[in-house]
């Protein structure tokens, strides 16, 4: 038996402009996947034979990392999917941990180049920031800049992507999930149609490359405040290149109001999850809870993905 926990993560600034090199900064959250591993006698996914098209995250992993005999996989998940909250990211870095664990050959950084692969192929267009984040934990930052001090680096399609990490500040953040599923390929074409036609939006994308390492140091000096103005500034570029919607916008309203120092998108948009701070962080949890959404408060989860066999 083989078992490996990831956990989701939030993109906290910078999601979409990752895409095009820009910075974005990720948390690793503490809502997490499990994934328990057994040789069987066929491939099974909770007790079910594995369908290609519902499991098409582990069919990829099982693919790319293992020639051995079949296998039966169990999940365990605490994480909405298609919310924004990295669910099929954890699901990628929890096979391809257990996977590689199983081959004797884990390491994050190895979890994490692999499970970026899988993603890329699946989703036909993205960039590292997921997968690193739910290997690694802590927070992430990403960007095609090279400086010192990145752990990893990954290239794809004439991309590089440096991976640096960041040991962010015990901080609640506060996620309200949508009733709608963001579809994360669909959304980043759309934006992608927009960037490549709009010398405007290649102008949104250079300020949220300042709004993203401006919102690093006010974290660093944990000025909760600063990053909440930093947040709702990333948000109106989001809105304005099109990632947003009015269920997305009725939730930052309603965080807003509730108290938030600031509330955006997380991850993709369209539809999934938005996410705020605040000094009271329950008041905005339940604000959204009377709307009548999911809503959590999160803590960055320090440990990244994690194996036992
Ligand atoms: O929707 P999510 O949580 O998978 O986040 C997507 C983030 C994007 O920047 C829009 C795309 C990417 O792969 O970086």
């Amino acid at each position: 038996m083989t078992v490996a926990i990831s956990p989701g993560k939030i993109i906290l600034l910078g999601e979409h402009g990752v895409v095009y090199g820009k910075p974005a900064l990720a948390m690793a959250i503490s809502l997490k996947v499990a994934v328990d591993i057994e040789i069987a006698s066929q491939y099974m996914v909770n007790s079910h034979p594995l369908e290609e098209r519902k499991h098409v995250y582990i069919k990829r992993a099982i693919d790319k990392l293992w020639n051995g005999s079949p296998l039966s996989i169990t999940t365990f998940s605490q994480i909405p999917s298609a919310s924004g909250l990295g669910s099929s990211a954890a699901i990628t870095t929890a096979m391809t941990a257990a996977l590689l664990a199983m081959r004797n050959d884990f390491s994050k950084e190895n979890v994490a180049r692999h499970s970026f692969e899988i993603e890329y192929e699946v989703q036909g267009m993205a960039s590292p920031i997921d997968t690193s984040t739910c290997s690694y934990g802590k927070a992430i930052m990403v960007w095609k800049k090279e400086k010192q001090g990145y752990i990893w680096s990954m290239s794809k399609n004439g991309s590089t992507w440096y991976v640096y990490p960041f040991d962010v500040p015990d901080v609640s953040i506060v996620v309200g999930i949508s009733s709608i599923k963001s579809k994360t390929p669909k959304i980043v074409k759309k934006v992608g149609k927009f960037i490549g036609h709009s010398s405007f939006a290649k102008d949104l994308l250079n300020e949220m490359e300042t709004l993203v390492t401006e919102g690093v140091d006010a974290l660093k000096k944990r000025d909760f405040i600063k990053f909440g103005e930093i947040m709702d500034k990333n948000h109106k570029i989001l809105y304005n290149i099109g990632a947003s919607s009015k269920e997305i916008e009725k939730l930052i309203m309603t965080a807003r109001k509730a108290g938030a120092y600031g509330a955006k998108i997380t991850g993709a948009g369209g539809g999934g999850s938005i996410i705020a701070i605040g000094d009271e962080p329950e008041k905005i949890r339940e604000a959204l809870k009377e709307k009548g959404k999911d809503a959590y408060i999160v803590l960055p989860d320090k440990d990244g993905v994690k194996v036992w066999k």
